[in-house]
């Protein structure tokens, strides 16, 4: 009998097996407890998922640092004081033999001002999204030892999260947070070791993969996401990120994710003008073959993957066996935990993601993650995602969460 592509095992490089093809893909659940920790709602979370079938899960951005996080919601790993709800989670996260790996991840400038905190930055340029301006804090630069010490934090975030039992890292270089601001020339216009070239662009990624790999044991699997591109002209392009992967490629990684696009442009989500051509379906799949050509780690491709058919559509593999050889799912596990599960059993269920046709693309964007963290919310209470979903009332009341938690997590800063 043929072995359905999406449920062949894959042997990563560092001789880990992934059980199939489809990863969960990192999604900010917005769900920690008190002190940015994981608790109950989590680990139900991820047991579901577990549960669904995936072979591979990828946790939600986990902060190296409490006082630069990506949302008031967020979890942070520093220290082992509360390891042991760590090591909850990650076994909750494995069940039924999934690979858990954490996301770790530092905001830079993309951080709300009503978090009350400096935002820091390559260089001192705010994000610019019109009509948004006060948004997100001024950022100011980072001095090199500060660098420094970040790319040691991410190592021992990662050091912890070997010790609570998750299978691996997933440092987070996409999406315009900080590592990928240091990649942008649009953003880093640094004239030391950290800016100028492509080659000190990306030091700080390069750095930090080495530093992680120092912390951690070689049987601890290792992944980036990256964007293939930020899709901003002058921006970081799909060429730059052929040269970021080769080089990755030598210090050694299991697993490259190819993304794209940030807060100014959001292209992540599909909500950018490159995307309505390939009608929103894997739409960084022909930048993910370009990178899969030049290097022979497993790449995976996310974005826009909702149905069987295109999923199997995206893996490929040459005769050298360079190849996207893992589909990372977001929005379709948030809407239908059990796709795997499903697929498996030769089903070809598919997941219809509400229209939300808003003229801001920004207020799209924010649309698209508040239906689906709305989903999460939901099944992480133990209850069946909900079919139908006005985007209008969960962004409104994504955002009325969102006041709490910040009330909160300044509350935790100040204590
Ligand atoms: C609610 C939500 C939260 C997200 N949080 C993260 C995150 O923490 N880290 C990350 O790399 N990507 C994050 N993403 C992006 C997803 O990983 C993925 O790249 C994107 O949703 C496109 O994939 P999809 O079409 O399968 O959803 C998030 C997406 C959503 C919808």
């Amino acid at each position: 009998m043929k072995i359905d592509s999406l449920f062949r095992p894959l042997t990563l490089p560092n001789g880990a097996v992934l059980p199939n093809r489809l990863c969960k893909a990192a999604m900010e659940e917005n769900l920690s407890i008190e002190g940015q920790l994981p608790g109950q709602k989590l680990f139900t979370l991820y047991q579901r998922w577990a549960e669904g079938g995936v072979g591979l899960q990828i946790s939600g951005n986990v902060m190296i640092a409490p006082d630069a996080m990506t949302g008031p919601g967020g979890v942070v790993l520093q220290d082992d004081s509360h390891l042991d709800l760590f090591k909850t989670w990650a076994k909750a996260g494995r069940a039924g033999g999934a690979h858990f790996w954490m996301q770790i991840n530092h905001p830079g400038r993309q951080v709300y001002a009503a978090m009350g905190e400096q935002a820091v930055g390559p260089s001192d340029i705010a994000v610019n999204i019109p009509g948004f301006d006060k948004l997100l804090a001024k950022p100011r630069a980072l001095q090199s030892s500060e660098v420094e010490t970040l790319i040691q934090r991410f190592a021992h975030t990662a050091q912890l999260a070997e010790r609570a039992g998750f299978s691996g890292v997933q440092i987070h270089a996409a999406h315009g947070y900080l590592i990928s601001q240091f990649l942008s020339p649009l953003v880093n216009n640094r004239t030391d070791r950290w800016g100028g070239s492509l080659e000190n662009r990306a030091r700080f990624l390069l750095d930090t993969l080495k530093a992680v790999k120092a912390a951690v044991s070689p049987s601890f699997c290792l992944s980036v996401k990256l964007n293939s591109a930020d899709f901003q002209k002058g921006g970081f392009q799909l060429d730059d990120a052929k040269w970021v992967a080769i080089e990755l490629e030598k210090i050694g990684l299991d697993l490259l994710e190819m993304s794209g696009g940030n807060y100014e442009s959001p292209a992540m989500t599909g909500t950018t003008d490159h995307t309505k051509a390939s009608k929103r379906e894997a739409y960084f799949i022909k930048f993910a073959r370009e990178i899969a050509s030049v290097v022979s780690i497993p790449i995976m491709v996310t974005g826009g993957i909702l149905s069987p058919e295109v999923a199997r559509g995206a893996l490929t593999e040459d005769e050298q066996g360079f190849g996207v050889k893992v589909l990372g799912l977001g929005r379709g596990l948030a809407f239908n935990p059990d796709l795997p599960n499903l697929w498996k059993a030769g089903q070809s269920s598919s997941v219809n993601l509400p229209e939300i046709n808003w003229s801001s693309k920004t207020l799209a964007s924010l649309g698209l993650m508040s239906v689906s963290k709305t989903q999460l919310k939901r099944l992480a209470s133990g209850k069946p995602p909900k079919l139908k979903l006005s985007p209008a009332l969960a962004t409104l009341s994504d955002q009325l969460k969102n006041r709490l938690q910040t009330r909160r997590y300044r509350k935790w800063r100040e204590a």
